[in-house]
């Protein structure tokens, strides 16, 4: 049972540790100890019914001035260490919340290729490189590309060196020829990357981005690229796509293909973005030239196999309806934030 002793010696502690607070966390939890829900002086102000009449007044009293006294003594306290901050750090309010810093994300460019390339990942290809500044050789000769050929008109090339031999790449082709170069077959490879052409319109810019697939085994056939790029347009934009191949041609392919989706906008029926056919065109694809396994000295007897080539921003315009690829490179944090 209380009596006036204890609250007296409750009171000093309590001063004295307020005294001895340094900061607010301190005061806080001094203010929690004695005059919380369970504090110490609350308990002895909830007992009070329980003491006999003539102590009632006496530390009823007492303990309700005590209670004052504490109270005061932690708003000075309070005070004192608010003005002890203000000293060291004039200026500086230190209870202010602090500045949110907005967290970056992946460009939608990278997080489209990150998702297609994924597909082919799942497929077991995994994923070459090469370099941007290219030789010719890489980017037309050895592709069945020769000097003259009409279809490196196809491409507006730039030019790095006056002799014409160092360029920027046109496409992510080249990188079949590093890698067989280096490597012996079977080969499953996919290689994302930047590629540049002199052009620039609401759907070339003078940077793009192709991912470039390869694969190259004794008993590739042309069902095999079918079936895989199917597989990739249905995971792409949803299994109700359908896809149809029509003949094209490419100087490192035979035969050579376009692949074309059924619209994503119509489904199919016609519309504005499909120019009223129901379909789109989304890659160029074909079985490797044999010319193109002489350039890397594979024996095209002995190895079959198919190649193909996307563009990154066409396949992430038609997934988000963006009608104007220059919006990719502009930077608008509006544009950007969408994604
Ligand atoms: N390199 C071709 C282009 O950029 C695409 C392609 C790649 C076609 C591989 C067939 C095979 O247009």
């Amino acid at each position: 049972m209380v009596d006036e002793k204890k609250l007296h010696a409750l009171r000093e502690e309590a001063l004295a540790e307020i005294a001895a607070a340094r900061d607010e966390r301190a005061l806080e939890a001094c203010r929690v100890k004695y005059l919380g829900r369970k504090g110490q002086l609350t308990n002895v102000l909830k007992s009070i019914a329980q003491l006999p009449p003539e102590l009632k007044p006496i530390i009823g009293r007492l303990a309700n001035q005590f209670k004052k006294e504490i109270e005061a003594a932690l708003r000075q306290a309070k005070e004192e260490i608010k003005k002890r901050q203000e000293e060291t750090l004039p200026g500086i309010d230190l209870t202010l919340p602090g500045r949110p810093y907005p967290l970056g994300k992946l460009h939608p460019i990278t997080q489209v290729m990150v998702e297609l390339c994924d597909i082919f990942l799942r497929m077991g290809f995994s994923i070459a490189s090469g370099p941007e500044v290219e030789l010719d050789y890489y980017n037309f000769e050895a592709l069945n590309i020769p000097q003259d050929h009409p279809a490196r008109d196809m491409q507006a090339t730039f030019y790095l060196s006056g002799d014409k031999g160092v360029l920027l790449r046109t496409h992510t082709s080249p990188i079949q020829i590093r890698t067989m170069e280096r490597e012996r077959p079977p080969l499953r490879i996919i290689a994302p990357g930047k590629v540049y052409r002199c052009d620039s319109d609401v759907t070339h810019t003078p940077m793009f981005h192709q991912i470039e697939g390869l694969m190259v085994d004794k008993d590739v056939s042309f069902a095999d690229l079918k079936g895989i790029l199917t597989l990739f347009a249905q995971e792409t934009f949803g299994s109700e796509t359908r896809v149809r191949f029509r003949p094209s041609y490419f100087p490192f392919t035979e035969p050579s293909v376009e692949m074309d989706i059924s619209c994503v906008m119509c489904g199919g029926e016609g519309c504005r973005v499909c120019g009223q056919t129901g379909w789109l065109e989304i890659l160029g694809a074909g079985m490797v030239h044999p010319n193109v396994f002489r350039a890397v000295g594979y024996d095209p007897e002995e190895w079959v196999g198919f190649a193909f080539g996307l563009g990154v921003e066409r396949i992430a315009m038609l997934k988000y309806g963006i009608n104007d690829i220059r919006l990719f490179y502009e930077n608008h944090l509006r544009f950007l934030e969408q994604f």
